[in-house]
């Protein structure tokens, strides 16, 4: 879809209309609304730290354990899965300030291997990962918001009351993003400073317990002792690991937004990541000093069991802290899952009413809404690992894809500006990590819900075709286009590239 420049990529809106550097306020944008800069260093970070920092790290934890059997082997998964997630970030870094439009993978998959490719990423993260992702937060936070009102050994809290709590949650975070980029913005300011307290509080209170002698169960001596030697199994691992990590992409859905993006995009994720890392690791040996494995293999929320333990009668700040964490982890999905499918939609790749953007607040708000709508109706019943791992597999496939896609475009445009360069063996690494992650589960535990997942991915295809190639479109839609356009008091949008030099 790009035409060779000698700066970079073509940087034209689909109508191509645009080019980098003209006067933004010329007819070309009559009628047209453009989403605003205003997510600062300070907020970019804060999208991609309290977007990480979710449900995983008080809950994966025992699904880690589960598959490597050991505690040292179990801290190794962690700090490689801090390592990948580094690495693939930086490999977005480059590709960010290179391609500097929102929507994450979509414009790097499209301007690298083509529009099917970015055609399935979105299809698969509009339709499922990415509201799945929502969904399976929210009823994180659902469970920890409504124990209060159920003590675990009475009774357990009936499930439609935690599907209401969790939708709640979905409705609250959409009037948020909705209404101001600024307010949603500040709400993960402040719940992703509360998710760094709470984890402060733990790693202060393992590391007491450590000073006071609790190292049994991290003695290098004894911590690998008994270690998974199933290769396979080391895949599903990583899987629930990489969950609590998954989120460092997040402010690549955002670049149009971001004030200065060739420096506050490197920035924030080279401060982000590596943060988020060191406070897992040091969370988990915290775990690991109060907790034996064997009681975190039967513990249901680990973070409560060791709160219980350690901190007598404020253990319910955990809990509280939780809902918090959750809270926040959702509200940024949310916002870049919604420009994401505001993105596609300006590129012909999804109903036109998605790339519209609301004249008054400044908001994509039917991509926000279709979002949430699609979280809501996936709070289905379903188990916490299952959906996680179906969550990475899909996942996975297109952050290989991604990944890959920086020693494609070397060579396939080397003349294009590029503002960040990180060494090529990164990309390479995290490619074949990649391939290895979407196979050893399926080698490990075949089940066919991996066999549908592929199905449904590549089911995409069949849309495709007839509906973006072919540009079909009955003529309903643009009845219905208009009808929500006028509901939603919405406008089309244009692409608006940066005014910043990289320099
Ligand atoms: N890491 C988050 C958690 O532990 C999940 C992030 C899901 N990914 C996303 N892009 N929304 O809950």
């Amino acid at each position: 879809m790009t035409e060779v420049g000698d700066k970079g990529p073509d940087t034209r809106v689909n109508e191509g209309r645009e080019r980098e550097g003209e006067n933004r306020d010329n007819d070309v944008h009559k009628g047209k609304v453009g989403l605003a800069r205003q997510v600062t260093l300070l907020g970019g970070t804060a999208i991609i730290v309290g977007t990480m920092i979710g449900s995983g790290i008080f809950a994966s934890p025992v699904g880690v354990l589960r598959q490597t059997e050991s505690v040292g082997m179990s801290l190794i998964i962690w700090l490689l899965c801090g390592v990948l997630s580094t690495f693939g970030a930086l490999c977005y870094a480059e590709l960010g300030t290179m391609i500097p439009k929102s929507g994450g993978e979509f414009p790097y998959l499209m301007d690298t291997y083509g529009a099917p490719i970015a055609f399935l990423f979105s299809w698969v993260s509009i339709i499922l990962t990415r509201p799945s992702s929502i969904s399976i937060i929210a009823l994180t936070f659902a469970d920890y918001a409504v124990q209060p009102f159920f003590p675990a050994d009475e009774c357990e809290p009936p499930v439609v009351v935690l599907k209401m709590m969790a939708c709640i949650c979905v409705i609250l975070i959409t009037f948020v993003n909705c209404f101001s980029v600024k307010a949603a913005t500040n709400v993960q300011i402040i719940f992703t400073a509360a998710k760094l307290l709470a984890l402060a509080i733990i790693i202060v209170t393992g590391f007491v317990k450590l000073g006071q002698g609790n190292t049994e169960y991290l003695d290098p001596r004894v911590s690998f002792k008994g270690s998974s030697s199933n290769v396979f199994a080391y895949g599903i691992a990583f899987y629930q690991g990489l969950w609590a990590y998954d989120g460092w992409n997040q402010l690549n859905f955002i670049t149009e937004e971001l004030i200065n993006p060739y420096r506050n995009l490197p920035l924030g994720i080279v401060i982000g990541i590596p943060l988020v890392t060191v406070v897992y690791l040091l969370t988990n040996i915290a775990y690991f000093a109060v907790m034996s494995p064997d009681e975190m293999l039967t513990s249901s929320a680990v973070a409560v069991t060791f709160a219980n333990r350690t901190l007598g009668p404020m253990a319910w700040i955990i809990p509280f802290f939780v809902c918090c964490s959750t809270f926040g982890a959702a509200n940024g999905s949310l916002f870049s899952t919604g420009r994401l499918a505001y993105v596609a939609g300006r590129e012909g790749h999804t109903i036109q009413i998605l790339s519209m953007v609301h004249a008054g607040f400044i908001t994509p708000l039917p991509a926000l809404t279709f979002t949430s709508v699609l979280a809501i109706a996936m709070l289905i019943p379903n188990d916490f690992d299952t959906l996680v791992n179906y969550f990475s597999f899909a996942s996975w496939i297109f952050y290989g894809l991604t990944a890959a896609a920086v020693v494609v475009l070397r060579i396939k445009h080397p003349e294009w500006r590029r503002p960040v360069k990180v060494p090529l063996v990164l990309s390479i690494v995290v490619a074949i990590v990649s391939i290895y992650l979407v196979i050893a589960p399926i080698i490990d535990a075949p089940e066919f819900g991996y066999l549908y997942a592929s199905i449904f991915i590549l089911s995409g295809l069949f849309f495709y075709y007839p509906l973006v190639y072919r540009g079909y479109s009955p003529r309903f839609m643009d009845h219905v286009t208009v009808f929500f356009q006028n509901l939603m008091q919405v406008a089309p949008s244009y692409y608006n590239p940066p005014e910043e030099d990289y320099n």
